[in-house]
């Protein structure tokens, strides 16, 4: 019979991505998703790579009557639970706005999960518990989280807590946190990635945008860190890899006679600048991009990249592509949406 695996934010920059991979990988996805941060056509483009449109619920996961209807309605498989707000500037202004919306939709959804008490469930955590690292750049699971350093990152902070306290209370439960580290590029059909709205705060759709012409030059925030050219060092993985990585996630936990909670670090393991970056992306496309540097934003990580052994051997994944790839894919998208040749 085909597992059916509920997918929140489905529609989304990560979510749609995840949802080819679990079609390509036999799954039936169920999205859940109110198109706030996404749109409608995603969904035709994820049917014309795939061959399959998956079923919407329209509705938002904070809703607790909705999503209880969606457990008693259809048998799930598993849940990936993506849909929440992602800017890390606009939750320093509208902290309740994030703490509201992540931790409620969580609770929401993690709820039925814990009534029912024996289905798979991944959320979307990130490298930002870990804050600044000290010493050692590479982090590994083990490494301790820290302070996050805004409401956005307490969020994912808390949100692995509540899981945590929720296993500690209920053994059975299969749980596990993802912990992406910073997810670019696009599907190399050119037919879903990602979709900023207003200006981007993320570096790749910055470059992406700057290339096609809409902003005048990428500044680069800082050229003096303690790093290999002065400029931040972050571990881009590609979102195909990561969506790969949530459905083996789902065959992990699928797996399991007895109930587990686990955290993996999902990226390359490979650090790489900002500049290293621009002129990736510069090479790999033929393509100039206008930059300058200014000073550094407040808050930002110097240097940081994901120890993956454990994804590894826990699940088997390791990711394929390079930033090469990733640069690639994500300017073929750009053109896609700006119809430029
Ligand atoms: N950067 C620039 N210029 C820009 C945009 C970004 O120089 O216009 C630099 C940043 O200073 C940073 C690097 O590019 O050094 C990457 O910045 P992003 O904003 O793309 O990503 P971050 O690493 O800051 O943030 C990401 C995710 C967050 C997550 C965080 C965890 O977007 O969701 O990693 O560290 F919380």
């Amino acid at each position: 019979m085909v597992k059916k695996v509920l997918v929140t934010g489905g529609a989304g920059y990560i979510g749609s991505h995840t949802v080819v991979e679990l079609f390509r990988s036999g799954y039936e996805p169920l999205i859940l998703d109110d198109y706030r941060n996404s749109e409608v056509s995603v969904i035709g483009r994820i049917k014309q790579i795939t061959g399959k449109a998956p079923e919407v619920i329209l509705g938002d996961v904070c809703d607790e009557d909705l999503v209880n209807e969606i457990f008693q309605n259809h048998k799930l498989s598993g849940v990936i639970h993506f849909a929440a707000y992602k800017a890390v500037g606009e939750s320093v202004e509208k902290p309740l706005k994030y703490y509201s919306n992540n931790i409620s939709g969580l609770l929401s959804i993690l709820k039925p999960i814990c009534e029912m008490g024996n289905i798979p469930f991944v959320f979307s955590s990130s490298c930002t518990v870990y804050g600044e690292p000290q010493g050692l750049k590479e982090v590994n699971e083990q490494t301790p989280r820290s302070i996050p350093t805004s409401p956005y990152g307490y969020t994912k902070w808390l949100g692995e807590q509540i899981i945590r306290d929720a296993f500690l209370a209920q053994k059975e439960l299969r749980l596990m946190n993802l912990r992406y580290f910073n997810p670019i590029g696009a599907h190399p059909s050119g037919l879903i990635g990602e979709l900023p709205i207003g200006k981007p705060n993320n570096l790749v759709p910055f470059i992406t945008q700057t290339a096609a012409g809409i902003h005048k030059e990428l500044v680069i925030f800082g050229n003096n860190y303690p790093t290999i050219d002065g400029t931040c060092v972050r571990d881009y993985i590609h979102v195909v890899d990561l969506a790969e990585a949530h459905v083996k996630a789902i065959d992990y936990l699928l797996l399991q006679q007895k109930g587990c909670r686990e955290t993996v670090n999902i990226g390359t393991g490979t650090g790489t600048s900002v500049l290293e970056l621009v002129n990736t992306f510069k090479d790999e496309n033929k393509i100039d991009l206008k930059f300058s540097f200014g000073p550094e934003r407040p808050g930002d990580v110097i240097e940081i990249f994901a120890n993956v052994n454990y994804a590894k051997s826990l699940l088997g994944w390791t990711s394929k592509n390079d930033t090469r790839d990733a640069v690639r894919d994500a300017w073929n998208w750009e053109k896609s949406i700006r119809n430029i040749k």
